[in-house]
Protein backbone atom coordinates (compact mmCIF):
# COMPACT_ATOMS: atom_id res chain seq x y z
CA UNK A 1 0.00 0.00 0.00
CA UNK A 2 1.36 3.48 -1.02
CA UNK A 3 1.48 6.11 1.82
CA UNK A 4 0.99 9.60 0.52
CA UNK A 5 0.64 12.79 3.40
CA UNK A 6 -2.90 14.60 3.47
CA UNK A 7 -1.53 18.13 4.36
CA UNK A 8 -0.14 21.36 2.75
CA UNK A 9 2.41 22.27 5.44
CA UNK A 10 5.40 22.01 4.24
CA UNK A 11 7.30 21.26 7.67
CA UNK A 12 5.21 18.63 7.89
CA UNK A 13 5.33 17.55 4.74
CA UNK A 14 9.44 17.37 5.10
CA UNK A 15 9.10 14.98 8.44
CA UNK A 16 7.22 12.35 6.27
CA UNK A 17 9.33 12.87 3.29
CA UNK A 18 12.51 12.44 6.07
CA UNK A 19 11.46 8.75 7.15
CA UNK A 20 11.93 7.85 3.61
CA UNK A 21 8.12 6.36 3.27
CA UNK A 22 6.24 8.82 1.15
CA UNK A 23 4.67 8.26 -1.85
CA UNK A 24 2.91 11.48 -2.69
CA UNK A 25 0.70 14.16 -1.17
CA UNK A 26 -3.01 15.14 -1.04
CA UNK A 27 -3.81 18.79 -0.58
CA UNK A 28 -7.50 20.20 -0.73
CA UNK A 29 -8.58 23.94 -0.73
CA UNK A 30 -9.46 23.38 3.26
CA UNK A 31 -5.71 22.31 4.18
CA UNK A 32 -4.41 24.68 1.92
CA UNK A 33 -6.07 27.98 3.63
CA UNK A 34 -5.03 26.50 6.87
CA UNK A 35 -1.43 27.29 5.76
CA UNK A 36 -2.50 30.98 5.00
CA UNK A 37 -2.14 30.45 1.11
CA UNK A 38 -4.16 33.41 -0.59
CA UNK A 39 -4.02 34.06 -4.49
CA UNK A 40 -3.03 32.17 -7.54
CA UNK A 41 0.69 32.99 -7.52
CA UNK A 42 0.79 31.94 -3.97
CA UNK A 43 -1.22 28.64 -4.77
CA UNK A 44 1.28 27.52 -7.84
CA UNK A 45 4.21 28.36 -5.90
CA UNK A 46 2.85 25.74 -3.03
CA UNK A 47 2.54 23.28 -5.52
CA UNK A 48 5.82 23.51 -6.88
CA UNK A 49 7.17 23.83 -3.16
CA UNK A 50 5.53 20.27 -2.69
CA UNK A 51 6.76 19.05 -5.60
CA UNK A 52 10.08 19.41 -4.60
CA UNK A 53 9.51 17.73 -1.35
CA UNK A 54 8.16 14.65 -2.46
CA UNK A 55 8.80 12.77 -5.43
CA UNK A 56 5.82 11.35 -6.02
CA UNK A 57 2.05 12.01 -7.01
CA UNK A 58 0.97 15.32 -5.54
CA UNK A 59 -2.77 16.16 -5.54
CA UNK A 60 -3.64 19.44 -6.40
CA UNK A 61 -7.54 20.18 -6.10
CA UNK A 62 -9.47 22.32 -8.70
CA UNK A 63 -11.13 25.44 -7.26
CA UNK A 64 -13.80 26.50 -10.09
CA UNK A 65 -17.28 24.08 -10.03
CA UNK A 66 -18.09 23.80 -13.79
CA UNK A 67 -16.91 21.78 -16.42
CA UNK A 68 -15.33 24.81 -18.24
CA UNK A 69 -13.52 26.04 -15.79
CA UNK A 70 -12.19 22.81 -14.19
CA UNK A 71 -10.44 22.39 -17.26
CA UNK A 72 -8.28 25.62 -18.01
CA UNK A 73 -7.56 25.19 -14.23
CA UNK A 74 -6.71 21.61 -14.55
CA UNK A 75 -4.67 21.95 -17.55
CA UNK A 76 -2.94 24.97 -15.55
CA UNK A 77 -2.08 22.78 -12.41
CA UNK A 78 -0.77 19.95 -14.24
CA UNK A 79 1.54 22.42 -16.09
CA UNK A 80 3.08 23.17 -13.13
CA UNK A 81 4.94 19.30 -12.89
CA UNK A 82 4.81 16.30 -13.89
CA UNK A 83 4.00 14.86 -10.62
CA UNK A 84 0.74 16.91 -10.01
CA UNK A 85 -2.82 14.76 -10.30
CA UNK A 86 -5.61 16.84 -10.70
CA UNK A 87 -7.90 16.80 -7.81
CA UNK A 88 -11.43 16.98 -8.98
CA UNK A 89 -14.51 16.88 -6.66
CA UNK A 90 -17.85 13.94 -7.66
CA UNK A 91 -19.93 16.08 -9.30
CA UNK A 92 -21.33 16.22 -12.90
CA UNK A 93 -19.38 18.62 -13.98
CA UNK A 94 -16.29 17.08 -12.44
CA UNK A 95 -17.04 13.51 -13.90
CA UNK A 96 -17.25 15.38 -17.38
CA UNK A 97 -14.08 17.08 -16.72
CA UNK A 98 -12.20 13.74 -15.36
CA UNK A 99 -13.39 12.16 -18.55
CA UNK A 100 -11.37 15.38 -20.56
CA UNK A 101 -8.55 15.16 -18.63
CA UNK A 102 -8.03 11.11 -19.21
CA UNK A 103 -8.67 11.61 -23.11
CA UNK A 104 -6.28 14.76 -22.97
CA UNK A 105 -3.58 12.52 -20.98
CA UNK A 106 -3.92 14.28 -17.72
CA UNK A 107 -3.86 11.88 -14.21
CA UNK A 108 -7.00 13.14 -11.80
CA UNK A 109 -7.88 11.79 -8.35
CA UNK A 110 -11.60 12.08 -7.62
CA UNK A 111 -12.32 13.77 -4.02
CA UNK A 112 -15.52 13.70 -1.95
CA UNK A 113 -16.07 9.93 -2.69
CA UNK A 114 -19.09 8.50 -0.52
CA UNK A 115 -20.79 5.91 -2.19
CA UNK A 116 -19.87 2.81 -4.82
CA UNK A 117 -21.88 4.33 -7.12
CA UNK A 118 -19.71 7.81 -7.15
CA UNK A 119 -16.56 5.76 -7.34
CA UNK A 120 -18.15 3.41 -10.17
CA UNK A 121 -18.49 6.99 -12.02
CA UNK A 122 -15.16 8.17 -11.28
CA UNK A 123 -13.57 5.04 -12.73
CA UNK A 124 -15.43 4.82 -16.19
CA UNK A 125 -14.34 8.86 -16.65
CA UNK A 126 -10.72 7.39 -16.60
CA UNK A 127 -9.78 8.90 -12.99
CA UNK A 128 -6.28 7.66 -12.21
CA UNK A 129 -7.69 7.90 -8.28
CA UNK A 130 -11.01 7.80 -6.39
CA UNK A 131 -10.94 9.56 -2.79
CA UNK A 132 -13.41 7.59 -0.08
CA UNK A 133 -13.46 9.90 2.60
CA UNK A 134 -12.99 7.14 5.55
CA UNK A 135 -13.67 9.88 8.88
CA UNK A 136 -16.11 12.08 7.05
CA UNK A 137 -18.42 8.73 7.18
CA UNK A 138 -17.68 7.29 10.57
CA UNK A 139 -18.54 10.80 11.69
CA UNK A 140 -22.24 10.07 10.89
CA UNK A 141 -22.32 6.57 12.20
CA UNK A 142 -21.72 5.23 8.74
CA UNK A 143 -19.08 2.25 7.35
CA UNK A 144 -15.79 3.99 6.18
CA UNK A 145 -13.79 1.47 5.56
CA UNK A 146 -16.66 -0.54 4.47
CA UNK A 147 -16.72 1.37 1.68
CA UNK A 148 -12.84 1.32 1.08
CA UNK A 149 -13.58 -2.29 0.71
CA UNK A 150 -15.94 -2.66 -1.51
CA UNK A 151 -14.30 -0.27 -3.98
CA UNK A 152 -11.57 -2.47 -3.84
CA UNK A 153 -13.90 -5.46 -4.61
CA UNK A 154 -15.95 -3.83 -7.42
CA UNK A 155 -12.83 -2.59 -9.24
CA UNK A 156 -11.33 -5.54 -8.92
CA UNK A 157 -14.06 -7.69 -9.90
CA UNK A 158 -14.51 -5.30 -13.06
CA UNK A 159 -10.82 -4.64 -13.86
CA UNK A 160 -10.70 -0.92 -13.41
CA UNK A 161 -6.91 0.34 -13.08
CA UNK A 162 -7.98 3.06 -11.31
CA UNK A 163 -6.27 3.37 -7.34
CA UNK A 164 -8.31 3.41 -4.13
CA UNK A 165 -7.11 6.28 -2.41
CA UNK A 166 -8.39 6.03 1.20
CA UNK A 167 -8.74 9.55 2.51
CA UNK A 168 -9.95 11.55 5.63
CA UNK A 169 -7.74 8.99 7.35
CA UNK A 170 -7.99 10.11 11.15
CA UNK A 171 -5.79 7.18 13.22
CA UNK A 172 -3.57 5.07 13.32
CA UNK A 173 -6.41 2.05 13.55
CA UNK A 174 -7.64 3.66 10.19
CA UNK A 175 -4.34 2.94 7.96
CA UNK A 176 -4.38 -0.90 9.57
CA UNK A 177 -7.86 -0.90 8.38
CA UNK A 178 -6.80 0.33 5.00
CA UNK A 179 -4.21 -2.33 4.39
CA UNK A 180 -6.46 -4.65 5.25
CA UNK A 181 -9.51 -4.43 2.65
CA UNK A 182 -6.52 -3.48 0.08
CA UNK A 183 -6.54 -0.11 -0.55
CA UNK A 184 -4.07 0.74 -3.03
CA UNK A 185 -2.96 3.98 -0.90
CA UNK A 186 -3.35 5.66 2.42
CA UNK A 187 -3.35 9.63 2.78
CA UNK A 188 -2.46 10.19 6.49
CA UNK A 189 -2.27 13.39 8.54
CA UNK A 190 1.46 13.01 9.71
CA UNK A 191 0.33 11.65 13.52
CA UNK A 192 -1.24 8.87 12.07
CA UNK A 193 1.87 7.53 10.38
CA UNK A 194 4.06 8.16 13.47
CA UNK A 195 1.61 6.01 15.35
CA UNK A 196 2.54 3.11 13.23
CA UNK A 197 5.89 3.75 14.95
CA UNK A 198 4.76 3.28 18.68
CA UNK A 199 4.77 0.41 21.02
CA UNK A 200 5.45 0.22 25.12
CA UNK A 201 7.50 -3.25 24.38
CA UNK A 202 9.87 -1.19 21.54
CA UNK A 203 10.32 1.67 24.11
CA UNK A 204 10.88 -0.25 27.16
CA UNK A 205 12.91 -2.79 25.35
CA UNK A 206 15.39 0.13 23.52
CA UNK A 207 15.83 1.69 27.65
CA UNK A 208 17.40 -1.74 28.24
CA UNK A 209 19.26 -1.81 25.23
CA UNK A 210 20.83 1.01 26.01
CA UNK A 211 21.41 0.79 29.30
CA UNK A 212 22.93 -2.66 28.86
CA UNK A 213 25.03 -0.40 26.17
CA UNK A 214 26.35 1.67 28.47
CA UNK A 215 27.60 -1.29 31.11
CA UNK A 216 29.91 -2.83 27.85
CA UNK A 217 31.41 1.00 27.72
O1 LIG B 1 -8.10 14.24 1.57
C1 LIG B 1 -9.33 14.55 2.15
C2 LIG B 1 -9.15 14.67 3.62
O2 LIG B 1 -8.19 15.62 3.87
C3 LIG B 1 -10.35 15.01 4.42
O3 LIG B 1 -10.00 14.77 5.73
O4 LIG B 1 -10.25 14.91 8.17
O5 LIG B 1 -11.10 16.78 6.70
O6 LIG B 1 -12.27 14.60 6.76
P1 LIG B 1 -10.95 15.29 6.90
Amino acid sequence: MKFFIDTANLEQIKEGAALGILDGVTTNPSLMAKEGIKGAEAIKQHYIDICNIVDGDISAEVLSTTFEEMIVEGKELASLHKNIVVKVPCTADGIKAIKWFADNGIRTNCTLIFTVGQALLAAKAGASYVSPFVGRLDDISSDGIGLVSQIVDVFYTYGYETEVLAASIRSTQHIIDCLEVGAHVATCPLQPILGLLKHPLTDSGMATFIADTAKMQ
